[in-house]
């Protein structure tokens, strides 16, 4: 079935324009790190003095428009979270970590909406949600803020990303099939900025598929035919992700200090 068209989806019942939206962070922080090498989750390895996934919270704690950062762990999470002071009371943690990086999302989202039914301080579905992967520990408040001014106003909300640099190949057995044309590529980061009552509608209609093709919040919103906006970030906000991007990672981190 064709998605309807984006202008009768945006401003639907779940957003009030009338109402004052605050902004919400969703960590997902759910991953084994497999490609990491790492002997724990890769969230957790210590880099320039204490674990990647600090340095995250850390960098969103700052940003004083977040009213609240909600940190989604796996069920059998063992890690030894630090206490107050490092741990603020805007902060939670959430143990409903899901087989995918989508599905710990969404049952954080799905926490999150059913608490604020209960709850009208928690989380309304016209409510802005930030979802920042953990291992993205390099983010800095300059870049939230940017996706936060440059999204606050917007009807479906929008992504940081930075245009492809590099000239992109398509290949086949390890040798060049094709030169793709660049201009219109981009390379998608987080945070990722939607409404939360439209981000949890999106990701619920991929959810009897098991998320299948959802890679980040703007393919759920893209499926649900939004066109997120694309705000420029920095490369330095870059996904630890493979052995050697730790050292990187902890170079550029030093370098801040
Ligand atoms: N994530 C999650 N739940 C999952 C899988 C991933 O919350 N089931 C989180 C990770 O903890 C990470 C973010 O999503 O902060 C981005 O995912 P990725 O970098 O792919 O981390 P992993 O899935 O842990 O790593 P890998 O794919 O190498 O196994
Ligand atoms: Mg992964």
């Amino acid at each position: 079935m064709n998605p309807p068209p984006i202008a009768s989806l945006q401003n639907t019942a779940n957003t009030a324009p009338d109402a004052v939206s605050r902004c919400f962070a969703l960590v997902p922080c759910a991953g084994s790190g497999s490609r990491a090498g790492t002997a724990q989750p890769k969230q957790y390895e210590p880099i320039a003095g204490k674990s990647m996934v600090m340095h995250t919270l850390a960098a969103l704690g700052s940003v004083e428009r977040l009213s609240q950062v909600v940190v989604v762990v796996s069920p059998d999470d063992s890690h030894a979270w630090p206490q107050a002071p490092e741990w603020p009371a805007n902060f939670q943690r959430v143990a409903c970590g899901g087989a995918t990086r989508a599905e710990s999302v969404f049952n954080g989202l799905t926490q999150l909406l059913e608490e604020g039914r209960r709850n009208p301080k928690g989380v309304q579905a016209h409510d802005w949600i930030l979802v920042h992967d953990a291992a993205r520990c390099l983010i800095t408040a300059v870049e939230i803020n940017r996706l936060i001014d440059e999204c606050l106003h917007d009807d479906v909300g929008g992504l940081l990303a930075i245009p492809l640099p590099d000239t992109l190949k398509a290949a086949v057995n390890g040798r060049v099939s094709q030169t793709l044309p660049r201009q219109d590529k981009w390379l998608a980061q987080t945070p990722q900025m939607f409404r939360a009552g439209q981000l949890h509608a999106a990701l619920k209609a991929k959810a009897a598929d098991h998320f299948e093709g959802i890679t980040d919040e703007a393919s759920a919103m893209e499926m649900a035919g939004f066109s997120p906006k694309l705000v420029v970030g920095s490369p330095h906000n870059f996904k630890v992700t493979y052995p050697p991007d730790f050292a990187l990672a902890e170079d550029l981190l030093r370098s801040r200090k």
